[in-house]
């Protein structure tokens, strides 16, 4: 349902960015005694995405950014909305940083989101409203996160880190999203990290009954909205914290609209979403945004085709809405630089991986120094007198 009277609206471009290195989860799985099946199969997750020690989320949302910047210039962007769950400062928002590091002009307001994995779609609607009350402007939507949890916790599989940058605008290149959005909000504590906590606390199968929950709450909004039949959905792209879960969530919304498919036909629905996660793992606010890049990036022509967009963020918030496939889209994709980005990952072994899982910054104010690992690009060089430091390589 858009209205005549307005210009589409919705995502140009849409570039994404992940770490240096990367842990084969057979490897997580050796270390551990554990089947690997458990991972592969029993959550659907062969490889995450591991930072180095000079990558944070401002490094890899600078990575996205610069990309879309390099091809789309800079003309109408007046907002930069970066949406992360893994914030660097209670204060500043990480996007200023990002802002500075691909020479965004000054005249440009810049704000970090907040509601676990859910508020890059909160700020892809936001920028949506903004387009629509002046659609000269353009807005950079920015996720980038690192999902991280306790080393030997059951929730270590399911880490990873990723940016995806996407330019909003009238009459998008790839994708124009539609009205209505379906939304629900219950408080749950089924995932969160106080502020003193670098790693996450779950309630791993309660998360999953929440997610369910939220996933089925937000389709039913959509629904009573006046929302699009379930049928019509070429694709729907789920968050997915492991992929298993994204195949979880399309069986209950199946079944909630009277449907009974398979394992093997909702991975089969579902396959060309999950092409990238399986391989970079959990990236909270970017996973459901990597979802629709894997799928653009893979799927045979999809051209007027409706996509669904099921974003979840713990604690909890869900959303349902859709988006048409733009004519031409293909010739706006990035496969080669994602597929490039996410193949040319230095993988650790599992001592490595440890070490850095176990670096931690000094809290007292001294100057710091990272090692540099990321040669020629957006790095995080250290700290001074409380200060992050950046550089562009
Ligand atoms: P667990 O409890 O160790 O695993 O951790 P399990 O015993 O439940 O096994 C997982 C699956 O593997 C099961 O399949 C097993 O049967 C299967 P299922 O019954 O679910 O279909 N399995 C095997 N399959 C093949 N061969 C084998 C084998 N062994 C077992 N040998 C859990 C799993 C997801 C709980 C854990 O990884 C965790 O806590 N992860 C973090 C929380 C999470 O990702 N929750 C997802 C929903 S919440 C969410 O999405 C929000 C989030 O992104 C945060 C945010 O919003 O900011 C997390």
């Amino acid at each position: 349902m858009t209205d005549a009277a307005t210009p589409s609206i919705g995502i140009h471009d849409l570039a994404l960015a992940t770490s240096h290195h990367s842990l084969d989860l057979e490897s997580l799985a050796d270390h551990h005694g554990i089947d690997p099946a458990k991972f592969t199969v029993g959550i659907g997750q062969h490889v995450m995405s591991v930072l180095a020690a000079d990558e944070d989320i401002v490094t890899m949302a600078a990575d996205a950014t610069a990309r879309i910047i390099a091809r789309n210039g800079t003309d109408g962007i007046r907002t930069l909305l970066f949406a992360t769950e893994s914030g660097i400062d209670q204060s500043k928002s990480a996007g200023v940083y990002v802002h500075s590091l691909v020479g965004l002009p000054p005249t440009v307001r810049v704000v970090e989101l907040k509601q676990a994995c859910y508020s890059a779609t909160a700020a892809l609607q936001f920028a949506v409203g903004l387009i629509a009350r002046d659609p000269s402007q353009k807005v950079l939507v920015v996720a980038s996160d690192v999902a991280r949890y306790d080393l030997g916790s059951s929730g270590e599989s399911t880490q990873g880190a990723a940016a995806a940058a996407m330019l909003v605008q009238a009459n998008p290149a790839l994708l124009a999203v539609e009205n209505p959005a379906g939304v629900y909000t219950e408080d749950v504590m089924d995932f969160w990290r106080p502020n003193y906590r670098s790693t996450a606390l779950v309630d791993g199968k309660g998360s999953i009954k929440a997610y369910l929950n939220a996933i089925g709450g937000a389709w039913q909004d959509y629904a009573d909205q006046g929302g699009e039949p379930f049928e019509s959905f070429a694709s729907i792209c789920y968050h997915q914290p492991f992929t298993k879960m994204a195949t979880k969530a399309h069986r209950h919304l199946a079944v909630l609209n009277g449907q009974n498919p398979t394992p093997v036909e909702v991975a089969a629905y579902l396959e060309d979403t999950m092409r990238y996660n399986r391989l970079i793992g959990n990236s909270y606010t970017a996973s459901v945004y990597v979802a629709l890049a894997s799928l653009l990036d893979h799927a045979d022509d999809l051209t007027g085709a409706r996509v669904g967009l099921a974003s979840y963020g713990s604690g909890s918030v869900a959303e349902f809405f859709g988006g048409v496939v733009q004519p031409g889209y293909r010739d706006h994709l990035r496969r080669e630089e994602h597929t490039a980005m996410i193949d040319t990952r230095v993988p650790l072994d599992h001592t490595a991986y440890e070490v850095l899982h176990k670096t931690t910054l000094p809290e007292d104010g001294r100057e710091y120094r990272t090692t540099a690992e990321r040669a020629g690009s957006f790095r995080f060089v250290g700290l001074n007198e409380h200060r992050r430091l950046y550089e562009r390589g």
